[in-house]
This record gives C-alpha cells, structure tokens and sequence, in this order.
C-alpha cells in the first residue's frame, strides 16, 4: 500500500520527528538516487517533512561523490525545520560526512517565483538535481504546478527532478490500496489526491520544459519518477 500521511512523533527535548514510512522506503530511494542524480552534487530537496530522507541519504551520496556534495533540505512547515537539522547534524556526526546537509529552509513552492537562499558561505550556487518524495498527492495542485514551474527555472539543462510518491497510471489506480488511499486523501481535503501520471503529471512537466526520463517501480505500489529539463 503506498505510504499513508506521516504521524510524525517528537518528545519535547528532542527536536527530530519520525515518519515510520520513511525507514520501510528510504534504502529503496537511496538505490535509485545514484542514476537519478548522475554527476549533480548540489541537490534541493522540496517537502523534506522529517528530514529523514535527506539524514539517509545525504551522506551515502556524499561519500560516494568524494567531495562538494550537499544536499539542500526543505520544508513549507516552519515547524519542521528544527527536527530537519537535528536529523542532519546527528547523521553527519556519525557517517563522518560534515556538511554534506545544508541548513533546511522554509520554501512553498505554491508561492509564485519561490526561490531558494543558499545559507553557507562558499556553498552558495545554482542548483543541479531536485527531489521530492511523497508531496504533490499530500497538496494542492498548485504546489505540483509550483514544483514544476521552479525545477523549468533553476535546474540547468539536462538537470533532473525527481518525485517518489503513489501515482495512477493511463487514469487507472495501480492497486486497490492506492484507489483506498487516494479516497482517504480526498475526504481529508477535496484538493488532495493520488495524480494521474500520464493524464496530469507528465503535461504539467512538459509546460515548464521538463521532458519524462526514467521511471522505476518501488515496493508498495509506489514510483520513483525522473524529469529531464530539455
Ligand atoms: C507527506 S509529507 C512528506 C514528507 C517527506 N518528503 C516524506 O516522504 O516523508 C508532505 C510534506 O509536504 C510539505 N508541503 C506541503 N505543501 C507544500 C508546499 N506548498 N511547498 C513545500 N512543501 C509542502 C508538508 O509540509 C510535508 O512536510
């Protein structure tokens, strides 16, 4: 079944929240980013939640690259910065990959011409690949057109975005539990909802000059999703 909306847990002296989900779905992600990212070492992370995905991968990836990787988090909750940096100081700390995750910042993508600020001295620069796991059915569709619209701006040509999340395909639900799982997201708030690949997520890409690259099945009949900017 694809992954429910977090219920993410924080005890008062301890900033880091926990999606459960996260750690069914994380090494799955982890093995999918290598192709995904290519060479890209500066990464932005929209919707980042707990920041468990960044704390994950973040310094796998960098260990690999040998060098210059950061991965940027992000959330459009305020209240979810605290527990992104407490979840990235903790896994630099032990993978022994200092700066490999930048300081989260608050970014909605729904909000017209969204940029993000670089916060690190000497780390400042354009962006190269984008990832975002498990937002545009948990949203609005204007935080998919937003999504979009700010990979078309600030991605270089040929740099990726990358969505992981539960999708319908050719307008069909992929399994039963999807179908149950986008009528719950639905009664929670009518904007929400499991989108349709093809009928919705792939034109709204094309508008803002992203091309569909590679698409990948994971557990849980969710995707991983990779756009190439033309
Ligand atoms: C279901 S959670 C997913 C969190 C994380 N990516 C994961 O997979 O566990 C959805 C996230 O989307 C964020 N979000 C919702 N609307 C947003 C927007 N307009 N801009 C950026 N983030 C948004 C929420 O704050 C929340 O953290």
């Amino acid at each position: 079944m694809a992954q429910t909306p977090p219920k993410s847990t924080e005890s008062d002296a301890d900033p880091r929240r926990h999606a459960p989900a996260t750690l069914r779905n994380r090494d799955a992600i982890l093995a999918v980013l290598p192709q995904a990212f290519g060479s890209a070492c500066r990464i932005l992370e929209i919707a980042s939640g707990t920041g468990e995905h960044a704390a994950h991968c973040a310094p796998a990836l960098a260990k690999a690259a040998k060098g210059g990787f950061i991965w940027y988090p992000s959330d459009w909750d305020a209240a979810n910065l605290p527990g992104i940096d407490a979840h990235a100081k903790a896994a630099m700390a032990d993978s022994g990959q200092p700066g490999c995750i930048a300081p989260a910042q608050r970014i909605d993508v729904s909000q017209a011409d969204w940029t993000p600020h670089w916060t690190q001295p000497g780390q400042a620069g354009p962006i190269e690949a984008m990832f975002c796991a498990n937002m545009i059915h948990i949203a609005p569709w204007a935080a998919a057109e937003g999504l979009f619209s700010g990979a078309g701006r600030l991605l270089p040509q040929g740099g990726t975005l990358t969505l992981y999340g539960p999708y319908r395909r050719n307008g069909l639900h992929t399994a039963p539990s999807n179908a149950e799982f986008d009528a719950s997201l639905q009664s929670r708030d009518p904007s929400w909802g499991v989108r349709d690949l093809e009928g919705e997520v792939v034109p709204l890409a094309q508008r803002s000059g992203l091309s569909l690259h590679k698409i990948e099945t994971m557990p849980a009949n969710n995707l991983i999703v990779i756009f190439r900017k033309d």
